[in-house]
Parts: structure tokens; sequence; C-alpha cells
């Protein structure tokens, strides 16, 4: 009902619509009307009203609402369900908990902060409320499962377009981190559910620093993250910034089921600051570090090093690239 108020005054622009109308075509009582008016306006919605001409849209929040984020969004899957939360635990977590309740390919989560934010590494990943963009996709792709980690690459293109589409220009750390001037503005975690041929789902979830100015961000972080507000110089609006993302993120997984990811990887290569770098890697499992010249990303999405031994393929591992100038 609220999206359908929404949608109402959306279409009368400037002009005031009476709730008499608006019950009228939605087949409700004023009353309703009255109380729904009053809910979009707690959700932070400018409606002004006049006694005799009725209610009038001013300005939409920038806040995650659901029906603010699928207003004009035209996307095929990605977004086709939308759960936005003000609080959750992580949104990896009700993506989750979504999926085993049966939620389609596509469905996207989104939090205005998360009280255990999940990293790499059973790393915590800093989410507060409002500034960032804390979401995960839910997909149901025909892989295989050993393809789920390209998913990543594809999640961190996505983003990096979106931020081009803004005049923002990033570049991507292999795997999943976008950074800019060398520092952290996005990280991604990848989860899967699959059998040994078939993938059951999988989750990407990604945290992007939109509107966070240095001295917010925690003493442990400070100096190595950075945000789209700091690049930018002012704030960014984070529900059309989303949509850019949900948008190319939408493009990519069409053209990925159709061709392969042979689109992805050719993307990525654009956005790498990773290859031509000298880079140190160290194992996730192992712990063992070696460095060496990071060359390619293979049709795995692995990681090409060449070290002086030989080269090596890296498919988990935690990368840092050996200081000259880092995007
Ligand atoms: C990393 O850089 O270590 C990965 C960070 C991933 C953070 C995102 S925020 C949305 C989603 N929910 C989580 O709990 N984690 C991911």
């Amino acid at each position: 009902m609220r999206a359908k108020i929404l949608s109402l005054l959306r279409s009368a622009g400037d002009s005031y619509l009476s709730g008499e109308e608006i019950a009228k075509r939605l087949g409700v009582s004023r009353t309703a009307v009255w109380k729904h008016i009053q809910e979009l306006r707690e959700s932070g919605y400018d409606i002004v009203s006049h006694s005799r001409s009725g209610y009038s849209l001013r300005e939409a929040p920038d806040r995650l609402l659901a029906e603010e984020i699928r207003h004009g969004l035209q996307t095929q899957v990605i977004g086709r369900e939308i759960h936005a939360y003000d609080s959750v635990d992580s949104t990896n977590l009700v993506a989750k908990r979504l999926a085993h309740e049966g939620a389609p390919d596509g469905t996207v989560v989104v939090a205005e902060e998360q009280g255990a934010g999940r990293g790499r590494l059973e790393r915590h990943f800093f989410s507060p409320k409002g500034k960032g963009i804390w979401f995960s996709v839910l997909l149901r792709p025909p892989f295989l499962p050993q393809e789920a980690p390209k998913c990543t690459l594809l999640a961190a293109v996505a983003v990096a377009r979106a931020m081009k589409s803004f005049g923002l220009k990033a570049g991507i750390k292999w795997p999943n981190d976008l950074l800019y001037q060398g520092k952290k503005l996005v990280g991604i975690l990848t989860e899967m559910s699959a059998e040994m041929d078939s993938i059951n789902y999988v989750i990407i979830g990604t945290g992007i620093n939109v509107n966070i100015s240095q001295d917010e961000f925690p003493a442990e972080i400070r100096g190595v993250a950075t945000s789209l507000q700091e690049m930018n110089g002012e704030k960014i609006p984070r529900v059309p910034f989303f949509r850019a993302v949900l948008h190319e993120f939408d493009t990519l997984y069409q053209l990925v089921k159709e061709q392969g990811f042979d689109v992805v990887f050719d993307a990525w290569r654009e956005f790498s600051v990773t290859l031509g770098r000298e880079v140190r890697v160290i194992g996730v499992r192992s712990g063992e570090s070696f460095t060496g010249m990071a060359v390619d990303i293979d049709a795995d999405g692995a990681l090409l090093v060449d070290t002086p031994y030989g080269r090596r393929r890296v498919l988990a591992g935690d990368v840092s690239i050996r200081p000259s100038h880092i995007e």
C-alpha cells in the first residue's frame, strides 16, 4: 500500500492529490491513507499537506528502503525481491536464511547497519548506520560449483562500473577489494552452498563505504580504509548509486549466463591494480607466503604470479601490492 501511495504521489509531480482521490483509487478508507502517509513521513518522506488540496511529495529520503530502491530500477533478475532492513546481524546471514526458505535467484538483502558484519577470514566488517551500502545478492546460477568464486569478480566489476558511471575511478585488487589511492573502499564476501555438481545458492555480500569520513573509521582501519565521500569530496546519494550497482550486476549476470565469464575477466583486467605489480601472497590455509609479479588471471579467475621459481597459481589468498604507486 505504501508503495502504491508513493507511486500515485510521484505521478502527480508537484501537484496535490486529495486523500479522497487516493482512497478512491486504491479502494481504501481516507483514514487508512492518512495512516500510511504518517508512516511514510516517519520513514523520512517529506510529504506536505494542504487542508483543501491534499498531499504532495516534496522529497524522498536517501534511505535504503525497498520502495525507494525499486523506483526506476530496470533490472531483469537482480532485485526481483528486495528485502531492506534497518538493522541486521549480517545481510549474508539473512540472505542465507531466505535462501533456505526458497528465495529466488537475484534476491537482494540490504541493511542500514549490521551488528555483526562479516569479512573474509572471519574478520569483523565495520558497517555503521546510514553510512554505507551493506548488501547481499542471492544467486542460484546454472554454473558448476567451481565457478562460484568468479561471481566475486563479477560483483567487483559491477561496483567498479557503477562508480565509473558516477565519475569515480577505483581499482580492483585481486580478487575482490576495491581501492582508491591504496585504501579500501569496498569488500566482498562470497559464500556458497552446493552439491558435487550443482550450486544450491551463492551469496555475494558486498560492503561499500559511502559517506564515511576518515575520523569516523575505527582506529584499526583508519588510514587504510576510505569512502566514496572522501573520493568525491562530497556525499554521494546512496539510493541512486545502489540502483546503478544493481543495474551493472544484472547486466553482467545475464551476459555471463549467455556467454560465460570472459566478459567479466576482460572488464576485471581493465580495472585491475594488481596485474603488472609486485605482490606478496599469503596462502589462506597454509599461511605460506611468497612474492612475485602478478601477470594475469586464468580461466578460473585464479591469479597467476611469476616468481623466481616459476609461475604460481593463486586460487585463495591474501594479496598485498608491494609499494610503488597504487591507485
Ligand atoms: C572483506 O573485505 O573482508 C569482505 C567484507 C564483506 C562485507 C559485506 S557487508 C554485506 C555482507 N554482509 C556481511 O556480513 N558481510 C558482507
